[in-house]
């Protein structure tokens, strides 16, 4: 299968400070991938490249085989690639449809040159990303600042539906959030991939990137230092593997 995404001997510098050494990477269409590695070892910088955010230094990124170069995360965005900040990034007074389609609204002619917003389609299509993702929320009428932690989450993904996203950028997505929420981010996550979309998961949570993801990276210093299935691992073992950098040999 051809990946949605590649990196090439990635390298970003900051001044003196180089953060990624020469990142090779691939995702395939509809996998999870995570990315661990200490605080420091790149994981921040190779998103924010990914997602149109920084410039590399050099390599090269393609995107379903095809040489991109972002100039900005817009850029990245409306060629499939989204990034769901920490804070989500949604406007807390403004409704459920009117977050999705922030940026994308659909209009329709009344008469010739004459355009208006066509709420009952954007409410018709709010409610379909939704069931997509497996959420009952029915009333996208509502301002999302009275929804919870996890269906706000749904909705910010949803408007990574509405862009048409093949890959989705989460950096820490369950890092605030408690128990239950959690569990709905990786059912969240789950749900995308169901739909084709690719994943690319930062987490700290040894527990989350063996629940969801199919495969890890570790990063270590700028560099992938070791790549392979969350199957064959443990919370312990990947714990280790981050620390060393080294993949664990299988048990005996
Ligand atoms: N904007 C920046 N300016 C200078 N150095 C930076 C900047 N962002 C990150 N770095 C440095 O790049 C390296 C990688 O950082 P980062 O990508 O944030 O790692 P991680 O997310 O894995 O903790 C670190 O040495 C960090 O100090
Ligand atoms: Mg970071």
């Amino acid at each position: 299968m051809a990946p949605i995404l590649e990196l090439q001997q990635l390298v970003k510098r900051y001044g003196g400070v180089q953060a990624l050494m020469g990142v090779d990477l691939d995702v395939q269409p509809a996998q999870v991938l995570a990315i661990c590695g200490e605080n420091g070892a790149g994981k921040s910088t190779l998103i924010k490249v990914v997602s149109g955010a920084h410039p590399p230094t050099s390599g090269r990124m393609r995107l379903n085989g095809r040489e991109v170069h972002w100039s900005s995360p817009h850029d990245a965005l409306v060629n499939g690639v989204t990034t769901i900040y920490q804070d989500l990034a949604l406007a807390p007074k403004l409704s459920v449809w009117q977050n999705i389609f922030i940026g994308s609204e659909i209009r329709r002619s009344i008469l010739p040159g004459c355009h208006i917003l066509d709420k009952a389609a954007m409410r018709a299509q709010a409610l379909e990303y939704l069931q997509r993702l497996h959420q009952r929320i029915t009333d996208v009428d509502r301002p999302v600042e009275g929804f919870s932690g996890g269906q706000r989450q749904a909705i910010a993904i949803a408007r990574a539906l509405r862009w048409e996203a093949r890959l989705v950028i989460m950096d820490e997505p369950t890092a605030a959030l408690g128990v239950a929420e959690t569990a709905e981010v990786l059912a969240l996550i789950q749900h995308l991939k169901a739909q084709g979309v690719a994943v690319l998961l930062i987490s700290h949570s040894m527990e989350d990137v063996i629940q969801v993801a199919d495969q890890v990276v570790i990063l270590k210093a700028g560099r992938v230092a070791a790549r392979g299935a969350t199957a064959e691992l443990t919370p312990a073992s990947l714990a280790q593997a981050v620390m060393t950098g080294v993949w664990p040999s299988a048990p005996h």
